[in-house]
């Protein structure tokens, strides 16, 4: 028989936030799967070079989509976990989603500023226009750059595998509402 003790709360994360998590979440995957698998072709094909403006414009996408989000976030509190877990729980929680957040304004600058500072500039699938890179460009410092942006790339994939296991857990192990309130 299965009681419950605990009556699920139906409240959720409001529209806006849910659909801007899981569309950042797609857009994630794209970045990962576009730079990761332009491998599969030669340097300088067509596919390749697609292939590095799909991983620039999702992740330009994923920039703009969180500036507004966090603006919404920053007005609204969260619906409660039901049960609610213990305070070291919602302190860690609390510190990963502040990474997450990070991660997703500052990955996708340090990505934008490698391109800028070398000189190169960001084209675009489809379209001739492109952002120009800096006039006077800067290889050592555009090769810091990108040495970052490529460690946080990374170190990013495990912190987003811990959120997903996180989110199996309270899902599959404790039984609580947190995923509920996130679809
Ligand atoms: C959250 C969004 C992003 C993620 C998760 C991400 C992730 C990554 C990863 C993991 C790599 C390393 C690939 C490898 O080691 O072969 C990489 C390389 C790179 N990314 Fe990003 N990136 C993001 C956004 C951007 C943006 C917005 C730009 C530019 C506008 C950009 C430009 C680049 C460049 C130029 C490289 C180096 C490619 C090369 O080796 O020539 N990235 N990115
Ligand atoms: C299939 C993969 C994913 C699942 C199942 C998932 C699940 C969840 C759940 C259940 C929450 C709510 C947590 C809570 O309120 O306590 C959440 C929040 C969050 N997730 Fe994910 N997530 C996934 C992928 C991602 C990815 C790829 C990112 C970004 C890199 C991300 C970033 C965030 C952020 C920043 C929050 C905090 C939201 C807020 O406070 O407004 N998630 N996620």
């Amino acid at each position: 028989m299965h009681i419950h003790a605990f009556p699920a709360d139906r409240r959720r994360y409001s529209a806006f936030l849910r659909h801007a998590h899981w569309l950042s979440a797609a857009l994630v995957l794209v970045a990962y799967v576009s730079i990761y698998g332009r491998e599969w072709w030669e340097r300088g094909t067509p596919e390749r070079i697609l292939a590095g403006q799909l991983h620039t414009l999702s992740g330009l996408l994923l920039l703009l989509l969180t500036v507004p989000r966090l603006l919404v976030r920053f007005q609204e509190t969260p619906p409660p976990i039901v049960p609610a877990p213990p305070l070291p729980q919602r302190l860690m929680a609390g510190l990963a989603h502040v990474a997450l957040f990070l991660y997703l304004v500052v990955q996708p600058l340090l990505g934008l500023s490698t391109l800028m500072v070398s000189g190169k500039g960001v084209g675009f699938p489809l379209i001739a226009w492109r952002i120009p890179g800096l006039a006077v460009p800067n290889e050592s410092l555009a090769k810091a750059i990108k040495e970052l942006h490529e460690f946080v790339g990374v170190l990013f994939i495990y912190v987003i595998a811990a959120h997903l296991l996180a989110a199996i857990w309270h899902w599959r192990v404790r039984q609580d509402n947190a995923l509920q309130r996130m679809l």
